[in-house]
């Protein structure tokens, strides 16, 4: 099955209007391959200024987090509406930053991804394991669960995209071996196909994320399972058009 080529920008809390309009501006005048989707997630207050300072066709913006109600009194909360009215189409769910420091839940991230796909916004859904999970060799019995709690509300998916991004990876320097990516992505894949089908489990993309940059993305680029890539600190960099390029 030839899954598209997808690379995901996760800018976390960093940005200004400046810098924001730096890294598009950078973007567009970079000579992207038509065939790789692209989606730049910039801290919400610059949404906006993403969508409108972006002429690439094939970038997309997306949000780093969702609520679950479309309005009301939810004081800091994003809604799936206001997203789509800043012109993003994309957003993340799940981030282990959120699954860790906000204490959200398998659950309540499911009910994010759900709410969100039903008011037209495409999601990358994050997943991945601690340390001591990998450690303990948990690793696909934790990728499991978070899947299955959105298996479990969700049966259509073809408008998700799930980053696997192993925690003890993000942001140390330390990527996964490619080996390992693969043979993770590759469990993932065969789970799915007992959840949400074999033609689901084949068509949906899996990035990797955790510590990915210009120099070691190459590397990943004949394992058959790993999809593109979801970027967090090089993707503030202009080493992104290389990850962007990693595949040709
Ligand atoms: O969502 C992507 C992020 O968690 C990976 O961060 O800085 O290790 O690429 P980084």
């Amino acid at each position: 099955m030839a899954r598209q080529f997808f690379v995901g920008g996760n800018f976390k809390m960093n940005g200004s209007n400046e810098s924001i309009t730096k890294i598009v501006e950078g973007l567009n005048q970079a000579d992207l391959p038509a065939n790789v989707q692209v989606v730049i997630c910039p801290p919400a207050p610059y949404l906006g200024l993403a969508v409108a300072k972006n002429t690439q066709s094939t970038v997309e913006v997306g949000a780093q987090n969702v609520y679950t109600k479309a309005s009301g009194a939810y004081t800091g909360e994003i809604s799936p509406q206001q997203i789509l009215d800043t012109g993003a189409t994309w957003t993340l769910t799940g981030h282990s930053e959120r699954r860790t420091l906000l204490k959200e839940s398998d659950e309540f991230i499911a009910e994010k991804t759900k709410f969100a796909l039903d008011s037209g916004i495409k999601v990358i859904l994050c997943i991945g394991e601690t340390l001591e999970e990998r450690k303990s060799g948990v690793t696909l019995d934790v990728c499991a669960r978070q899947l299955d709690a959105v298996s479990k509300i969700i049966s259509d998916w073809k408008d998700i995209v799930i980053a696997y991004e192993p925690v003890w990876a993000i942001g140390t320097g330390l990527a996964a071996t490619p080996e390992d990516a693969e043979e993770t992505h590759k469990g993932i894949r065969d789970h799915l196909v007992k959840t949400i089908g074999a033609d689901q489990a084949a068509a949906v993309r899996i990035l990797y994320g955790g510590s990915v940059n210009g120099k070691n993305a190459p590397e990943f680029k004949d394992k058959a399972n790993v999809d593109g890539f979801l970027v967090g600190g090089a993707s503030l960099k202009p080493e992104f058009v290389d990850i962007i390029k990693s595949r040709l």
